[in-house]
Formats: C-alpha cells, sequence, structure tokens
C-alpha cells in the first residue's frame, strides 16, 4: 500500500501522506495549511458550482492535456494521483497597484458604521455573540480531539507565502471581463463561474453564445446577476458582434482594474505530469481506498473484502445525494482506471455502444459529433443526459454510476429512491446493459439484459440476496436508435429546468403501424419518480395499442392514464415518502 497521494496544484508536485479516504479536495484546499480559497463550499453537494476547479490529466492517445472543470466538493484526494489541479490562483495573478490612499475607511453602507461613526449597539452586540459561538465551538473541537487518539493529518510541508506564487504574471481574463461587465457583486459564485468558463473556452474556442450560455447550467448565483455574469462571458464568443458590444453595459475602470494586465486563459500542465493517472491505495480512520486497474483485481477486491461496507466509485458525485452513506463505508473502490470500463463509444445508425465508465459529456459530445436528427431515441437520451445535474458534475458523473445509483436505492430499506432521467430513457428505448457479477468462487459472471429486465432481475434477487446490487459491475450499454416508425418523446418536471432532481420524468415511445395516420402499434410509457423505480403505465400502453393517436383519442387515453398512476402513486405512498416532498 503507497498510502500517499501526489499530484500537481497549480504546477507544483505535492504529495499527503496517510490521505483520509473521505478528505475531500476542496477542504484540503481551503485548509489553512494550504491556504488557497479561491474556490468556495457553498452547497458542499454538486449543486451550486461555487468550489469549481479544472482537473487535467495526460491523454497518451491524443498526445495532450485533456481539462475538465470539476466540483472539488465531490472529489476524494484520492482520486488525484498523478493528475493536476488547477484553482483559480493557478490561472492568473491579480496585480496590486500601490494604494491610491493609505487608509480605508468604511462607507455608510449597509452594515457598517457611518463614516467616523460608532456601530450601533446591536451590531456591537451580534459581534460579540458571534465571537463567543465561534469560541465555543472551537474550545468544544479541541477538547474533542484531546480526548480522542485521532491523528491530525498534515496536508501540505510548505505553505505558500502567497497563494498565487505560482502563477504566471497576466491576469484570467475570464475574470477580467466578468468585472468589467458588472459580474461579480458579492464576488462568492465567481470563481465558480470563471473556472468553469477558463476550461470551456480552452476546449470550445469557437463557441457561440448560445452555446456559452448553456455552459452554465451549474452555476448558481444567489446575488442573480446572471445577466451581467454572461454577457461578460459572451465576450468571448465567436459570434459576439459590434452590436452586442455596443449594447454592453461597460463598468467604468478605476485605477486598479486600468492596472491589469489580462492574458489568455493558462492552465498550467508541468512536463513532468505527462503520464497515465495513479492508482492509490490508502488507508485511515478505519476507512481504506483501493484503486484497481483491471478487472480481475476489482473482482480479487471485492471478493477479499466481502465483510466490508464497500462503496464502488467513479467521479464520485453521489457524494452530493447520498452523503449520510459515507461515513459508515469502510472500503472505497475507485474504478476509474480500468481500461474495459472506458472503451470508446461507437455511435452508428443503428445504435450508440458506449462504456459505463463514460461520464455524462463524454455521452453528449458523442452526440454532439455524430448528428441523427432522425432517431428520436437518441434525441430523448440527448435531452435527459443535459437535463442530469450540472455541466460540471457532468463532467465527473459516469453513465454506470447513475445506474447503479437507481439500481441500489429502489429496494425498501435502501434510502430514498433515485428518479433518474437517463435510466427512464433507457428502459423507454429497451436498451441492453452488459453487466458482471461476482459469483461466489471470486470470479465476475457476465449477462446482457435490457435496462428493464434488469429492474426486475434486481427486485426478484434481492428479496433473497441482499448482498447482490453490491456485487454488480456495470461494463456497458447497447442503445438502439430506432427505426423511422418510432416516436420517442422524453419528459422532465422539475424545480428548476436544469440543475435540480426529476419530481416526475417520462419517456414515452410509440411505434406507429401507419405513419400517415399515427396508427399506434405499440407504446411503451415509462415513468420516474411514480415508484421506486422506472414504471411503465401498462394498461394505458395496452389501450394506446391499435388505437389511432387523435385529439379526439388522447383525452380517454389521458383518463386511463390518471387512474393508473393514482393507483401506483397509492400502492407506493409509504415508500415514496422518503423522497422529498416538492409540493406537487
Ligand atoms: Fe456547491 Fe461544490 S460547493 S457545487
Ligand atoms: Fe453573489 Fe453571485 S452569489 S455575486
Amino acid at each position: 500500500m503507497n498510502n500517499e497521494v501526489s499530484f500537481y496544484l497549480n504546477g507544483k508536485a505535492v504529495s499527503i501522506e496517510s490521505p483520509p479516504p473521505d478528505l475531500l479536495l476542496i477542504d484540503y484546499l481551503r485548509s489553512p495549511e494550504v491556504a488557497l480559497i479561491g474556490p468556495k463550499k457553498p452547497c458542499g453537494q454538486g449543486g451550486c458550482g461555487g468550489c469549481t476547479v479544472i482537473l487535467s490529466r495526460w491523454d497518451a492517445v491524443k498526445n495532450k492535456a485533456e481539462h475538465r472543470a470539476i466540483n472539488s466538493c465531490l472529489r476524494p484526494v484520492c482520486a488525484l494521483g498523478g493528475l493536476v489541479v488547477t484553482t483559480v490562483e493557478g490561472t492568473g495573478a491579480v496585480r496590486k497597484p500601490d494604494p491610491q490612499f493609505l487608509q480605508h475607511t468604511h462607507t455608510g453602507s449597509r452594515s457598517a458604521a457611518p463614516i467616523g461613526g460608532h456601530h450601533s449597539p446591536v451590531f456591537t452586540e451580534a459581534k460579540q455573540a458571534a465571537a463567543g459561538k465561534r469560541r465555543s465551538v472551537h474550545e468544544e473541537i479541541m477538547a474533542k480531539l484531546a480526548k480522542s487518539d485521532i491523528e491530525l493529518v498534515e496536508l501540505h510541508k510548505e505553505a505558500g507565502v502567497y497563494p498565487s506564487e505560482h502563477s504566471h504574471y497576466g491576469m484570467n481574463p475570464v475574470a477580467y471581463q466578468l468585472a468589467l461587465n458588472n459580474g461579480s457583486q458579492c464576488g462568492y459564485c465567481s470563481v465558480g463561474f470563471v473556472m468553469n468558463m477558463s476550461e470551456f473556452i480552452i476546449n470550445h474556442p469557437e463557441a457561440t453564445k448560445k452555446e456559452i450560455e448553456d455552459a452554465f447550467d451549474g452555476n448558481l448565483c444567489r446575488c442573480t446577476g446572471y445577466r451581467a455574469i454572461l454577457t461578460g462571458m459572451k465576450t468571448f464568443a465567436s459570434n459576439w458582434s459590434e452590436a452586442d458590444e455596443k449594447d454592453r453595459m461597460k463598468c467604468l475602470e478605476d485605477y486598479v482594474c486600468a492596472a491589469q494586465l489580462p492574458s489568455n486563459v493558462v492552465i498550467p500542465f508541468p512536463d513532468s505530469a505527462r503520464h497515465s493517472a495513479e492508482p492509490i491505495s490508502a488507508q485511515a480512520g478505519g476507512q481504506q481506498w483501493r484503486t484497481p486497474t483491471s478487472l480481475e483485481q476489482l473482482a480479487e477486491i471485492l471478493h477479499k473484502h466481502r465483510d466490508h461496507k464497500i462503496r464502488i466509485v467513479h467521479g464520485n458525485t453521489s457524494y452530493g445525494v447520498y452523503k449520510g452513506e459515507y461515513p459508515d463505508t469502510t472500503l472505497f473502490v475507485d474504478i476509474r482506471l480500468i481500461p474495459a470500463l472506458h472503451e470508446a463509444g461507437q455511435i452508428t445508425d443503428e445504435g450508440i455502444v458506449v462504456a459505463a465508465g463514460t461520464t455524462y459529456s463524454d455521452f453528449i459530445d458523442l452526440f454532439l459529433a455524430n448528428p441523427n436528427p432522425k432517431s428520436t431515441a437518441f434525441g430523448a437520451l440527448d435531452f435527459m443526459a443535459r437535463r442530469t445535474a450540472g455541466r460540471i458534475v457532468r463532467n465527473a458523473a459516469s453513465l454506470g454510476g447513475n445506474t447503479m445509483l437507481v439500481l441500489k436505492h429502489f429496494p425498501i430499506g435502501t434510502g430514498e429512491p433515485f428518479p433518474s432521467d437517463l435510466f427512464t430513457a433507457l428502459v423507454a428505448i429497451e436498451a441492453k446493459l452488459t453487466f458482471l457479477v461476482l459469483e461466489d468462487n471470486g470470479d465476475f459472471k457476465k449477462h446482457t439484459i435490457t435496462a428493464g429486465e434488469l429492474v426486475t432481475k434486481v427486485a426478484v434477487t434481492v428479496k433473497t440476496d441482499p448482498t447482490f446490487v453490491d456485487r454488480i459491475v456495470l461494463v456497458s450499454y447497447a442503445m438502439p436508435a430506432g427505426d423511422e416508425n418510432d416516436a420517442v418523446l422524453a419528459q422532465k418536471v422539475a424545480l428548476r429546468e436544469v440543475n435540480a432532481h426529476s419530481i416526475v420524468n417520462a419517456t414515452t415511445r410509440f411505434t406507429f403501424a401507419e405513419t400517415k395516420v399515427c396508427k399506434i402499434d405499440s407504446a411503451m410509457l415509462v415513468f420516474g419518480g411514480i415508484a421506486p423505480y422506472p414504471w411503465r403505465a401498462s394498461k394505458t400502453e395496452k389501450a394506446m395499442a391499435g388505437r389511432e393517436l387523435t385529439l379526439a383519442s388522447a383525452g380517454a387515453l389521458s383518463k386511463i392514464l390518471a387512474k393508473e398512476v393514482a393507483e401506483e402513486l397509492k400502492s407506493w405512498a409509504k415508500r415514496m415518502k422518503e423522497v422529498p416532498y416538492e409540493g406537487f
């Protein structure tokens, strides 16, 4: 066991000895020893983008570095071996000109005291109460530490004098444009926007205004200055026009702004990082981390540690949803470095074959590179993939991880069911999944069945074998494009259009016998969020078969569906109480 993780941080090699498997990158970065406080931790669950950093790896096939904006609040440091992490501090430095005024006095705005005045007694009292609370929390932590045998981890041997000391000299141009366009109010979200855009524009230098706007579905700004933020970002667009420039609300530069030297976006990638990611084994605080590099090693680890509470991780984005399951985990098995789970995706007129380790972003890129407007099945898959979380989460989240959340959480007693958007579509188009099951002798056995059949298999098997889902490893998906008589439609109802869990999602697939009159040969109506698994409205499907789909027939069919849904909701009322109530 190496019990050490080495990676690059803003261009400089760093190592952590005995890295705790539950130590997240954001907590490492913001620790007093490392003191990189550019990335923030507003939500800690992958929902806001405030913690965004850029993770880079060497792609030996393309012979170049691959950069991805990721959420540092979801990334364990144990999953960084041999990789390159860049925070906003590493993408450029702000010049600090000599101050014009040697003293700064609070202005009279907001809760500050008027110039030369005294603070109000209410403010002074609140300030003292806050200081008292901080003191008591600190004392409590120190008392607990003194009593326990916890060993404090040394995170960083030499703390930098100044966090940006390894940066190049020019200012990050994205940050510069954000400032010049009034895009920063409290500034809490700004770094997340800047880092997401810095990676996006490096990977998509010809992006249009629309593409740039779409890239921010994972960044939230609670001051809600989205218009100003997006204007700043769109100044990088290939179709940014003179008219746009004229209409832009310009910020008057002050002397600090005028002193800056914006450069190109630079993501430091040292020559010594030109190698594959490194597998890490670590152990600390009763938890272990293993990184198998082949299916054989994976089988061996799972078999040898079958008495452990194991969590197989890839992008670890499920931490944002199922945080409560982490403290009990005794062994994390990181499957990112197993080549058989990451074969390159193939897309043809017949369908798509993708590995389970494919990230959502790579999956969406496959559609972008191979448009097939005739396949409504592809349209539905693309729609659902783009509605899953936000771009920054999608850069790390894998298709297989998403499916496993469904399979793991629908049996009774396994926690809140997961209404995956993509899985609903996979059931509706009868995608085939190839997966391995760890047998009693420690070998994997391969199976291939449809997504719907897998749900049934899990439902039946876990009744007598509760460990069944924990022994499944997904390998790949075969998603048929369907034929021209198929019409597939994906829909989602959530509190926001993007970056929100479904309250209900649906994928409808009609096969038309006769397209001219819309006569339905067969129907498949699959819903997420009604039952703890993708549920088929089979009575309505039956009623639709052989019928012509017209406005006149739609009313009667809708009534059948409404009745069927009501019955299903009633039968699952107790179980579905675990899903947060959204007021519907
Ligand atoms: Fe909100 Fe990481 S802290 S996404
Ligand atoms: Fe305040 Fe975005 S949250 S500027």
